[in-house]
């Protein structure tokens, strides 16, 4: 039985969307709900409740971790039939998820950073190529495929010593396309109507979930045997690192739930985000000549520079447009949590033991704390003082508590060295007047962004 959080829920609007169902954009359609209804809300779907949340008060109340924890929504459950206890869909209690988290968690350490730094470089090195033979033919780039293309690489490469090899294919990898259909299969199948048959469908997600099985297991095969012990990247963490408590490792079949989780976690919202901000950098001038200039005080006119790992560091400027782009469209919008007990959020709404809530987070980033002009992008937003003046809960496009995003660091790192790397280097030019679509894959991408490219030259 589905509990009516309604009932329960004085003065909470419920929204009844069963006419129309989600769409394709169901967090777009969440975010236009709450434009109208306020910042709370329940959205009922074939008589099943979600309540959604964006009140910054509210979320801040549910990053209390002695009250609320991380809850597997029904999209998680969905993800769970291709990661299953993996890192970031495992039960709070699932024995395997506070194993691997204690294995892992070195490996995302701020130092670790150092470690991964020259394989990102070299990634990087893959792109501009790329991008300096589309400057030389006058070719305009497809952005979020590029960036896709970096971020698997990457993960790949500085998790796995695995090789996608995805700048010498003319399409994205199969292992892109599995994955994003076996995403967008967990999003839809949210939107059923009860009683259709979905059997063509499910069967095409068991192939794409057999497929991604299969190469997560040619990338594990191709490390089996050989001596770990020196390896320090996640695979060889999880091959051989014991426990710090009982000793043990990580079984085969955890590990194969790993890689998957690593490989889709590791490089989908990275490459949104990239996206994202290369959008705003494209449409403001004004802020993209800030980013130039940071870039260049590093790395002066030097057509091929090579940046150091504490270089990026020192690339504030360019970390705070990427956390801007994060604000207006954090490329995984929504996480949910649950009430460990029966409680009040917020010190007004009632939830039994259990009860979950949705926090909407491209509405949490759009609330009255941002000031009067949320839409506006505008990196002066991030700088250390205007950080410190807000609220520490207003800005969550990585999760909340122990749950929250492992990856953080590593998404950061990879994303501030490129972009500098890449405003350095070319000029952007938004040849197609592009007009803003955003896809949803449960996870968010700007469909069709292309820019063409001109090398800069010491005049610019
Ligand atoms: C968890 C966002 C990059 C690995 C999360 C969560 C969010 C998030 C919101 C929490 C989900 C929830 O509460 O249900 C992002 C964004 C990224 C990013 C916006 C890029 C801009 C990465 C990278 C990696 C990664 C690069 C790995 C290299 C993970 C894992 C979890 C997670 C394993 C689950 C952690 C746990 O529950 O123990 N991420 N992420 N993410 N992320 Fe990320």
């Amino acid at each position: 039985p589905h509990p009516d959080p309604a009932a329960a829920l004085p003065g909470v609007p419920v929204v009844d969307i069963t006419a129309t169902g989600p769409g394709r954009t169901p967090i777009q359609q969440v975010m236009e709900l709450m434009r109208a209804h306020g910042p709370v809300l329940v959205r009922r779907l074939h008589g099943r409740d979600v309540m959604f949340v964006a009140d910054a008060d509210l979320v801040a109340d549910l990053a209390d971790e002695d009250r609320f924890a991380k809850h597997i929504g029904p999209a998680l459950e969905n993800v769970r039939e291709f990661a299953a206890d993996g890192l970031f869909t495992a039960y709070n209690d699932e024995p395997n998820w506070a194993k691997a988290h204690d294995i892992l968690m070195p490996a995302f350490a701020l130092g670790s950073m150092r470690t991964y730094h020259p394989v990102m470089l070299e990634v990087a090195r893959r792109l501009i190529g790329s991008w300096d033979r589309a400057a030389r033919s006058g070719e305009a780039v497809n952005v979020p495929d590029d960036m896709t293309r970096m971020t698997l690489d990457t993960i790949g490469l500085a998790g796995f010593d695995y090789d996608f090899g995805s700048f010498e294919r003319a399409e994205p990898h199969p292992f892109v396309e599995s994955m994003v259909r076996c995403l967008e299969w967990s999003m839809t199948r949210l939107a059923r109507t009860p009683g259709e048959d979905h059997s063509a469908l499910d069967a095409a997600f068991r192939a794409d979930a057999d497929y991604l099985a299969q190469v997560v297991d040619d990338v594990i095969a191709s490390r089996a045997g050989t001596d770990q012990s020196g390896a320090e990247d996640l695979l060889g963490l999880m091959l051989s690192a014991p426990h710090p408590a009982d000793g043990t490792t990580l079984d085969t079949a955890n590990i194969r739930n790993q890689v998957i989780t690593f490989l889709i976690a590791g490089h989908e919202t990275t490459s949104g985000a990239m996206s994202f901000a290369l959008y705003y950098l494209a449409k403001n001038p004004a802020v993209l000549r800030l980013v130039q200039r940071e870039a260049d005080a590093l790395w002066g006119d030097d057509a091929d520079p090579e940046p150091t790992y504490d270089e990026i560091g020192r690339l504030t400027y360019t970390r705070q447009v990427l956390n801007e782009a994060l604000r207006l469209w954090p490329t995984a919008a929504a996480f949910s949590r649950r009430a460990r007990e029966d409680t009040l959020l917020g010190g007004r709404i009632p939830m039994r033991a259990g009860q979950a809530v949705t926090v909407m987070a491209p509405m949490l980033h759009r609330q009255p704390v941002w000031g009067d002009n949320p839409e506006r992008f505008d990196p002066e937003r991030f700088t250390a003082e205007a950080e410190a003046a807000r609220p520490v809960h207003a800005f969550k496009p990585f999760g909340t508590g122990e749950r929250a995003c492992i990856g953080r660091q590593f998404a950061l790192h990879e994303a501030t060295m490129l972009l500098a790397m890449l405003v350095h280097r070319y000029r952007l030019h938004d040849h197609a007047d592009y007009q803003l679509h955003v896809k949803e894959t449960l996870t968010l991408k700007p469909e069709g962004f292309t820019l063409t490219l001109t090398p800069r030259t010491a005049a610019d």
